[in-house]
């Protein structure tokens, strides 16, 4: 029997601009932070990435066929603002509007990302990129080129993916302080400047094109308590919390919540702030809320001294991280696959907020090559997709507003942090980690299993 999704469903898949795209110093780009950082030696950085700079019409037309109704990607800043004289690149714009009206000529919504984990290096060198409050003036006058270039065109709009990962990630934001305390207090502060920055341009679209909708992206993390100890409980509620539910406190309701008001202020990590803050913050809001999910984790009380060497984010003297025991590990999944972790997760944040949902990312990453007969027949990740939109189904029969679903990725990209040999994509992209050959696309057995999801608005 085939479930059928509600008429309207936006099927897309995913990429990042950093990831995808390549073309690095073309057509009057200026350097990302995500150009400038250091990857191991032997490892893919994002000069070439996809080559999605010189393959763009080619991917469209892949898109069309897959039958995409929408194309969730983002905008490489450093491409259509290179520097700190806010100056907009004539030739990144022009670089998008290819891009943006081939999908439109396609039928495929573009639903574009303004900030995908990269900056402009030179905002970074001029005044410290997101620490100081100077990157919000700089975010906001990008938006507004955007949203006024664009206006009519892309009617979707994201403000930052992911302020979790895009704030802690040093290699992402140039802040590479080495004192773990005065690098949480930094992230702190960051985070700050960008949920400054996220409301600026919910009030800027609503003036340049009310039509048009605007949300962030939360890489949601679904916390279980290691054990049914109270304390573990409370560890895995807390932890939520501090890594996810600050930042949608903050784009939803401009405020942190009492829990994590306490927190950062008895653990001297609460931002520095202006009276004129609150009337931002509080004077906008998002029209729905983006979910990346990959995984889910447990915490446990925290015991001991507090471990810094983790990613920042895990960094706490409440709880502590760790796996689960009852989930399927693979190499690149480390911690799990748990599709009802999605539910979980999306269940609380409906609950918490009742705005609209959309899936913008998810998926299943492995070392893949193409096998004697030159194909990828990857039918772990078909039961990823499977298992993870069996329970988009339940949530919709429930009745919670999801409005689409888009896998991570729509062809293999670049990693966030780990080159090119972590595939996700639906398409197989023919390079290797240091040898680019001509980034051939190769359709994955997903791939047509996907179109044929698309084609009947279900799945089995
Ligand atoms: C999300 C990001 O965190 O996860 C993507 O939005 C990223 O940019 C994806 O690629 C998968 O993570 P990774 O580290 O495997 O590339």
């Amino acid at each position: 029997m085939i479930y059928r999704f509600p008429d309207g469903f936006m099927w897309g898949a995913s990429t990042s601009a950093f990831q995808v795209e390549g073309g690095y110093n073309e057509g009057g780009r200026g350097l990302a932070t995500t150009d400038v950082q250091k990857v191991p030696e032997g490892t893919a950085d994002t000069k070439i990435a996809a080559d999605h700079y010189h393959h763009w019409r080619e991917d469209v037309n892949l898109m069309a066929e897959l039958g995409l109704k929408t194309y969730r990607m983002s905008f490489s800043w450093s491409r259509i603002m290179p520097d700190e004289t806010l100056v907009p690149n004539k030739e990144g714009l022009a670089f998008y509007d290819q891009l943006i009206d081939a999908l439109l000529e396609n039928h495929i919504e573009p639903f574009v990302t303004l900030y995908h984990f990269e900056c402009p290096q030179a905002l970074v060198d001029a005044f410290g990129g997101w620490k100081s409050r100077k990157m919000a003036d700089a975010y906001a006058a990008y938006a507004e080129v955007c949203f006024r270039h664009f206006k009519g065109r892309i009617r979707k709009w994201v403000t930052v993916n992911e302020q979790l990962i895009a704030t802690a990630a040093g290699n992402l934001t140039g802040n590479y302080e080495k004192d773990p305390v005065k690098n949480l207090k930094n992230i702190w502060q960051m985070s700050y400047h960008v949920s400054l920055a996220e409301h600026r341009a919910f009030a800027l679209l609503r003036e340049i094109d009310p039509e048009a909708l605007i949300g962030p992206v939360c890489a949601i993390q679904v916390v279980y308590p290691h054990s049914s100890r109270p304390e573990d409980v409370a560890a895995a509620w807390q932890a939520e919390e501090m890594m996810e539910f600050y930042m949608l406190d903050m784009s939803v309701r401009g405020a942190y919540s009492p829990f994590v008001t306490s927190y950062l202020k008895t653990h001297d990590l609460y931002p520095e702030t202006d009276p004129a803050d609150e009337a931002v913050l509080k004077g906008s809001s998002p029209d729905f809320i983006g979910v990346n999910y990959y995984f889910s984790v447990c915490a446990k009380k925290k015991e001991g001294p507090v471990n810094y060497n983790q990613p920042p984010f895990w960094v706490s003297d409440l709880y502590d991280i760790c796996e689960n025991p009852y989930l399927k590990k693979t190499e690149w999944m480390n911690m799990g696959i748990d599709p009802e972790g999605l539910r979980t997760g999306m269940e609380k944040i409906y609950q918490r907020y009742q705005l609209p949902m959309i899936i913008t990312e998810n998926g299943m990453a492995v070392s893949e090559a193409p096998d004697e007969n030159g194909e990828i027949v990857d039918t772990y990740r078909i039961e990823y997709i499977h298992a993870h939109l069996k329970q988009v189904q339940i949530m919709l029969e429930e009745g919670i507003d999801i409005m689409g679903y888009c896998p991570w990725s729509f062809v293999d990209v670049v990693s966030s942090h780990q080159g090119f040999a972590k595939r996700y994509g639906l398409i197989y992209i023919d390079r290797t980690e240091t040898d680019p050959k001509d980034c051939a696309r190769i359709r994955k057995k997903s791939f047509f299993w996907y179109q044929n999801v698309i084609r009947q608005n279900g799945i089995e």
